[in-house]
């Protein structure tokens, strides 16, 4: 009985000791790590974090550094920027540099990869936490890496085992999408999702910021774009197939200092934030306020109810591309990202087909229909050389030039292969794979977003009854998007492997209009998307991940975030 009592006892103060240990076992799973449970490193209150107080940069990640470790384990660090003894040491240059720091030789930063840019190393040994990047981005992943290592508990002290971290990611685009067009979130949600995104090593925000249900970006030139194209009267309920609707209208917009906060926000946790303005389809929102940009003249209400509209911007109207070159050049003054979003799906060429104006400038460009080729569009189905869809790439042409000359490449759904890609277009492939594949084979680069695979907005459980309404159609659950391989190996060369910059994860908000609900669709499924992003195939597993992730959930939990608790 004593015996008993004594083992109980054992197991009881060996669990409590082991919960006061950080485990690397992190998700995303880094590259190698050498674990010698061995040895420890005691972390405590009091002891400093050393790093170049002359770079803000490696300042703000110390700063994120103390306020994670207090956050997760209560341990209070203190910033001593000049201790070399400090504790934990954030150093900027790369293993190699210290090797060869006798002949002061260091390793450019235009030498590195992307990859090798944001890599890093962390080591834990009897001097203390030494983590190393080339660059302070690369730093950054480190301190996360540390932070998502630590026990999430309130302590006095941390027990680290010895450890040789070697990482960096397997892609260099690793995105999420956050439609803010058919439901608006508020400045502080969005960075409540960048704090997010930065937790699983996301590094670019692909904000959706006009739709036909609302404009959300200001145009200082068109005030009433945003100030009325933002309200739409009414939305539709539920599901959507009975057309009841709130009679609640529903409205909101960024302001452009609100976006250049985000801009900010986001590049402190070193995520470019990649704006869209969806054009020529899902534009009801801007031709409710400039009806002439129609190519029936309108009235053109912001629309109710979810879909794929008829009416688009004309292609036909000169003033179309004044219009369009008034906002992306707004957009360009606001977002530095090298990349801009011109949308271009779902745009069927009804109107298009009919309009004199349309008409006049197909027979003006000399455009022709290949044979075998309705040009109506419609979801899905926007495909063929159409003289209409060859309109849009002239018009996609006219925007790619416009915002060449101000040093950005443009990105756009894999409709924009339909008419013909215009020469440095990057293909966003959400229609599955097909398009990402043809794009690589013709050799664009290509950010794969296939839905079956990246579309958080479907239900990630099969029992509909245990999640909120969403996109009611497939699954989309953690274990189909884990199981993705972006590469395509066996359709694509390895030349043309190296067009896909990498993958996103898509948030459509028709049914998600709180940002409870939108954590709910986010989260857990961002941590399987982030292994897609990050890992080598060979070092993916999903019952591995599946053991990782309680862990994360504790800082899901810390971040005052919702999450799906079950998985499949
Ligand atoms: C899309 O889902 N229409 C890009
Ligand atoms: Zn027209």
């Amino acid at each position: 009985m004593k015996k008993t009592f004594s083992s109980l006892l054992l197991i009881f103060v060996s669990a409590w000791v082991i919960a006061q240990r950080a485990d690397y076992r992190i998700i995303p799973l880094p590259k190698s790590v050498q674990t010698d449970t061995t040895q420890f490193f005691t972390l405590r209150s009091g002891m400093g974090i050393a790093y170049d107080a002359q770079n803000p940069q490696i300042a703000q990640n110390a700063a994120f550094l103390q306020q994670w470790v207090k956050e997760a384990t209560g341990v209070e660090l203190a910033l001593t920027p000049s201790d070399p003894k400090a504790a934990v040491r954030l150093i900027l240059g790369t293993q190699a540099d210290k090797k060869s720091k006798k002949n002061r030789k260091k390793q450019q930063p235009q030498q590195l990869t992307p990859q090798q840019q944001e890599s890093y190393t962390l080591t834990v040994g009897s001097g203390g936490i030494e983590i190393r990047g080339p660059l302070p981005e690369g730093i950054f992943r480190g301190v996360q890496t540390l932070r998502k290592s630590l026990p999430v508990k309130q302590l006095s002290s941390v027990e680290l085992p010895f450890v040789q971290i070697a990482d960096q990611p397997r892609f260099t685009y690793r995105g999420v999408l956050l439609d803010c067009g058919r439901h608006f979130f508020t400045v502080d949600v969005i960075k409540q999702f960048l704090d997010v995104m930065a937790l699983h090593g996301c590094n670019q925000f692909h904000w959706h910021l006009t739709e036909d249900q609302g404009w959300r970006f200001e145009v200082k030139a068109l005030p009433d774009l945003a100030v009325k194209g933002s309200v739409r009267e009414k939305t539709v309920i539920g599901p959507g197939n009975h057309r009841i609707y709130d009679n609640v209208p529903y409205g909101g917009y960024y302001t452009q200092d609100e976006c250049r906060d985000i801009v900010r926000y986001a590049a402190e946790r070193y995520i470019n934030v990649v704006p869209e303005i969806d054009m020529p389809g899902h534009m009801l929102s801007a031709l409710h306020v400039f009806p002439n940009l129609g190519c029936l003249g309108g009235p053109y209400p912001v629309a109710p109810y979810w879909g794929v509209m008829r009416d688009v911007l004309c292609g036909g109207n000169p003033e179309t591309l004044t219009f369009l070159k008034t906002v992306f050049g707004e957009l360009c003054d606001v977002f530095p990202s090298p990349f801009i979003h011109i949308g271009g799906d779902e745009c069927p060429k009804e109107r298009w087909q009919k309009c004199p104006k349309c008409q006049a400038k197909i027979k003006e460009l000399g455009l022709t229909s290949d044979p075998k080729d309705d040009g109506a569009g419609g979801r899905g189905s926007q495909d063929g050389k159409s003289a209409e869809n060859k309109l849009q790439t002239y018009l996609n042409h006219e925007i790619e030039q416009f915002l060449a000359s101000r040093g950005r490449s443009i990105i756009g759904w894999d409709e924009i292969l339909s008419g013909g890609l215009t020469e440095n277009a990057i293909v966003m492939s959400w229609r599955g794979t097909k398009g990402g594949i043809e794009a690589a084979k013709q050799h664009h680069r290509v950010i794969m977003s296939p839905n079956v695979y990246s579309y958080i907005d479907h239900p990630q459980l099969k029992d509909y009854s245990k999640q909120p309404q969403t996109t009611d159609s497939y699954q989309v659950s953690c274990s189909k998007i884990y199981s993705f391989e972006p590469l395509i190996p066996d359709q694509l060369t390895e030349e043309e492997q190296t067009c896909i910059l990498g993958v996103q994860a898509n948030l459509w908000t028709e049914h998600v209009a709180f940002p409870e609900h939108a954590f709910f669709q986010l989260l857990p499924r961002l941590g399987a998307m982030c292994e897609v992003q990050w890992c080598n195939p060979d070092q993916k597993n999903f019952e591995s991940f599946k053991a990782r992730l309680p862990q994360l959930q504790k800082l899901y939990d810390k971040l005052g975030v919702t999450y799906c608790r079950s998985i499949e």
